[in-house]
């Protein structure tokens, strides 16, 4: 197989009385890297495991390129004629043989010559870094280095759909950041369909081409990383994407000039008053968004600092106003102490409004 898009169509998944996937659609493009994110039990893995076979969808149909493998009735082709490979969220290896073989056995099983998995072997522990490691069993192996190893094993009989569960949460801080870094590469290099599960935001953004947003089953939003930063099409998204996440203040309108967040008002730009439909909304803007100085300036708005934490180049803030409490993101040099008064500007140009009843995006 080569070109392999996967797509899903109106597929649900019940186990029992729990709808784990939700009418989902979603086409995966041909040598895409596309990120399934969402909190726990969004549905993620019941995601990966319908498009490696190993569950079949309660409804809905599912596609590799124009084949139909499983419309709910009948599957059409089984996991191992789909040409996948799964890396689970728990990379079960063999523990009686040693990283060698672990890494062989696809290729064993496909009855491979010995030449040639031999070299595929050396050549994956070679691009993964665990050449020294192929005569160690997985007891001897350290959280990443076992990690590695159930990748290498994955990438050996050359998928046409790559999918990877959570494949970096057992990894230490520095060694996530590196294998992100490697798996983003060795993707491109591979160039096949690939599928990582992730709940986490920082990681989607670093390494998807797309990433699609689940929540409780649902989709929320398919995008590149920058859509779903710069467009969140709702709050969920709005607040999930981004760190230090959005701040989320709700907000009324008030004739068509003003939003009022009780202890004061935003006069608002004159192009938003034509497409605010409603009362109630949620004003939405990120730390970055939010100027904060110790002078008093025209149209700042006046709060109390509550707490400050420095990063090294900048400083996360939480300011208060009465029962307002929002975060910003300052220079280094910003030097504030708690409970000093500070001046806050919020950029507009930057800002979201989101209708509160729905928790779409209108602006
Ligand atoms: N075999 C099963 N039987 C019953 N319920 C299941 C089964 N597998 C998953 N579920 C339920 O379906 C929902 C989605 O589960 P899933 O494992 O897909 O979530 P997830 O997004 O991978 O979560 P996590 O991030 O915690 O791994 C959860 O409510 C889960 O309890
Ligand atoms: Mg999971």
């Amino acid at each position: 197989m080569s070109v392999v898009e996967v797509q899903l169509e109106g597929v649900t998944k019940r186990f029992g009385n729990v709808v784990a996937v939700n009418d989902l659609t979603l086409k995966i493009k041909d040598k895409e890297f596309m990120v399934l994110l969402g909190p726990s039990g969004c549905g993620k893995t019941t995601t990966l495991r319908l498009i490696a076979g190993l569950e079949k969808v309660t409804k809905g149909r599912i596609f590799f390129k124009d084949e139909v493998v499983d419309d709910g009735e009948t599957i059409f082709i089984p996991p191992q004629k789909r040409n996948v490979s799964m890396v689970f969220q728990s990379y079960a290896l063999f523990p009686h043989m040693n990283v060698f073989e672990n890494i062989a056995f696809p290729a064993r099983i496909k009855k491979l010559p010995n030449r040639e998995v031999k070299k595929r072997v050396y050549e994956l522990a070679d691009l993964l870094r665990i050449k020294d490691l192929l005569n160690r069993k997985p007891h001897e192996l350290s959280g990443g280095q076992q990690q590695r190893v159930a990748l290498a094993r994955a990438l050996m009989i050359e998928p046409s759909v790559l999918l990877l569960d959570e494949p970096l949460a057992n990894l230490d801080a520095k060694l996530r950041v590196y294998m992100r870094a490697e798996l983003k590469r060795i993707q491109k290099e591979f160039s096949c369909t690939t599928v990582y599960v992730t709940h986490d935001q920082i990681e989607a953004m670093s390494m998807a081409d797309r990433i699609t947003v689940l929540n409780m089953g649902k989709l929320q939003q398919v995008g590149t990383p920058d859509e779903l930063y710069d467009k969140p099409s709702n709050l969920f998204v709005a607040g999930f994407i981004g760190s230090p996440p959005m701040n989320i203040i709700e907000c009324t309108l008030v004739g068509t000039k003003y939003l009022d967040f009780g202890s004061f008002k935003l006069k608002i730009p004159e192009d938003w008053a034509e497409v605010l439909y409603r009362e109630e909304l949620v004003f939405g803007i990120r730390p970055q968004d939010i100027l904060v100085s110790k002078s008093k300036r025209d149209g700042a708005v006046n709060f109390y600092v509550y707490v400050s934490e420095p990063l090294g180049d900048r400083i996360i803030l939480t300011l208060v106003k009465d029962d307002m409490m929002i975060k910003a993101l300052a220079d280094k040099s910003t030097r504030v102490n708690m409970r000093e008064e500070v001046w806050v500007i919020f950029n507009l140009e930057k800002a979201h409004i989101f209708d509160k009843k729905t928790g779409k995006l209108i602006i």
